[in-house]
């Protein structure tokens, strides 16, 4: 068999802005988690699945583009709450669409219940997927999901 085959296959996990703050942040909204709470779920979850996982976070639109750049030659997925630009980055959107690799979507609320300007995001056009509304659990479904297309 081929090496590449063999190894394990990595997954870039990126969460956008404000998402350090979850614990604190309206924990009515997306619960009492902190980020590194949920970083220490993908970790685990990686392990079971036998993923590599990069665990990051971003309140700079511009770095998560860089970030996402850099993935054709780091990541064979992308696990991705783009929080707030979910709803604004055509920037966002199209370095997904450049760079390729499956991407699924991730949001902690269920956005299609909270205000209107929730209700789109640019990234789900892109996405082979997304999960919304099950908090930090979405993280794991999104992780067994992608182990799954990456066999
Ligand atoms: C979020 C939903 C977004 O609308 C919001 O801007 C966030 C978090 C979520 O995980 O529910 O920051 O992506």
């Amino acid at each position: 068999m081929h090496k590449a085959e063999t190894m394990a296959k990595r997954v870039l996990v990126l969460n956008g802005p404000n998402l350090n703050l979850l614990g604190t942040r309206e924990p009515d909204i997306y619960g009492a988690s902190t980020l590194r709470d949920v970083e220490q779920l993908c970790a685990g979850t990686g392990k079971e699945l036998g993923l590599t996982v990069d665990f990051r976070q971003t309140n700079s639109e511009g770095e998560m583009v860089t970030w996402i750049q850099d993935a054709r030659k780091t990541a064979d997925a992308i696990l991705i709450n783009p929080a707030a630009y979910s709803h604004t980055s055509v920037a966002i959107l199209d370095a997904l669409k450049a760079i390729g690799l499956p991407v699924v979507e991730v949001h902690l609320s269920n956005i299609h219940q909270r205000e209107p300007f929730r209700h789109h995001s640019y990234v789900s056009s892109v996405a082979l997927g997304v999960i919304c509304g099950f908090g930090v659990t979405g993280y794991r479904l999104a992780l067994e999901a992608l182990a799954e297309k990456l066999q």
